[in-house]
């Protein structure tokens, strides 16, 4: 397989881990293995005791249980763990690609979500949002795009960069949609978990839907992106064989000590995803009173739900010279949207993090000077 560079990974690659200031980081604040530990006791014994073997393919049967218990109509015996969501996604899309299939993506995107059926050979449709209409998608433009090869509609709610979150009606329309053309959801809910109005939270796509399968991770809202565990969830037993088959092809089975800290942390989301919530609430306030006081220079869409958005900077301005600009001179790394084969004029904005008001200060001081 030929695959395309995968722009954002490489771009992170090149500076994540040598700037003093992060501001387009998608996952939430971490956790030591301490404050894991912390969470339960008798958590260090069990660790002490942990032999570290090959595990189970499918994932620990324990870590299934706990991955199940997020949707309403899942067991375990429909999860498959994976080393991150992007492993579930690589698999997922090989196994239900091929070369014919047409796919519609919503764009923009986290690059694997359409260049893997890129790759294969498919066609991709993308269904593109803007923020002049506030990033919503269009369901003509859905409905008006199915062929008679359309494979598999694939979806991103909370969304990746945007921060949008769609109606509870439309998503259903979606789903309504896929149901009457036959057509599988690929749904990425790596973001689940993070809406500010827990009223606007979705229903998972693979309880609604048996063509439905979901897509999580231990990354993002539980901010333990180091573990690399991802699932896949979905009632389709027959594709779920599948893709058990493939990932002998990928990584056989999964580390056993992410395991056990991902069903410690499982076991303990309430204290996790809280905490988070609030660091990302403060933040969004902080961030939205930045972009009211700089309406002259940027523009944004107030997100929903997720730790990430995707602002505009007005007039001629290039964003990439504007990213490179800023790193040189503060040290702050923001994601212009050239990563996302997304124009010139947007930026990916992070703010799970602890420390993001030290990074929106510098950007502030950059402002300052130079506009
Ligand atoms: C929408 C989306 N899906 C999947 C992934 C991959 O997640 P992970 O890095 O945990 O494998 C990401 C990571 O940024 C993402 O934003």
């Amino acid at each position: 397989m030929r695959i395309k560079t995968f722009k954002l990974e490489e771009f992170f690659a090149k500076y994540e881990f040598n700037v003093e200031y992060l501001l387009c980081s998608s996952d939430c604040e971490s956790f030591s293995v301490k404050e894991l530990l912390e969470l339960e006791s008798g958590a260090l014994e069990e660790l002490n005791k942990l032999r570290l073997g090959y595990t189970e393919s499918l994932g620990h049967p324990i870590l299934r249980k706990e991955i199940s218990k997020l949707y309403e109509d899942i067991e375990k015996e429909n999860v498959i763990v994976f080393s991150g969501a992007e492993e579930g996604i690589f698999v997922y899309m090989n196994v239900l690609l091929k070369k014919e299939d047409h796919i519609i993506v919503q764009f923009p995107a986290y690059q694997s979500l359409f260049e893997i059926a890129n790759a294969i050979g498919c066609e991709v449709t993308k269904w593109e949002m803007t923020d002049e209409n506030d990033w919503e998608l269009d369901l003509e433009f859905l409905e008006s795009n199915i062929r008679k090869n359309t494979k598999c509609i694939v979806i991103n709610f909370p969304h990746n960069p945007t921060g949008y979150l769609i109606s509870k009606e439309k998503y259903k329309m979606i789903f309504e949609i896929a149901q009457q053309n036959d057509i599988y959801i690929f749904s990425d809910e790596v973001y689940r978990f993070l809406e500010y109005d827990q009223n606007d939270r979705l229903p998972p796509m693979c309880d609604l839907y048996n063509k439905g399968i979901s897509l999580g991770v231990m990354s993002k809202s539980y901010g333990l992106a180091g573990l690399r565990i991802g699932w896949i969830a979905s009632k389709d037993h027959s594709l779920l064989e599948q893709i058990a088959s493939f990932k002998n092809y990928t990584t056989i089975c999964n580390s056993a000590l992410s395991e056990f800290f991902a069903i410690l942390a499982l076991k303990n989301s309430g204290i996790i995803l809280n905490r988070n919530l609030k660091i990302v609430k403060k933040n969004l306030n902080l961030l939205d009173s930045f972009f009211k006081k700089y309406q002259n220079l940027f523009q944004w869409v107030k997100p929903k739900a997720g730790s990430i958005a995707f602002p505009r900077i007005v007039g001629k301005r290039s964003i990439d010279n504007f990213c490179m600009d800023l790193l040189k001179s503060k040290g702050v790394l923001l994601m212009p949207s050239s990563n996302y084969e997304y124009g010139d004029k947007h930026f990916r904005i992070g703010f799970g993090r602890k420390n993001m008001l030290e990074a929106l200060l510098k950007l502030e001081e950059f402002v300052v000077e130079k506009f």
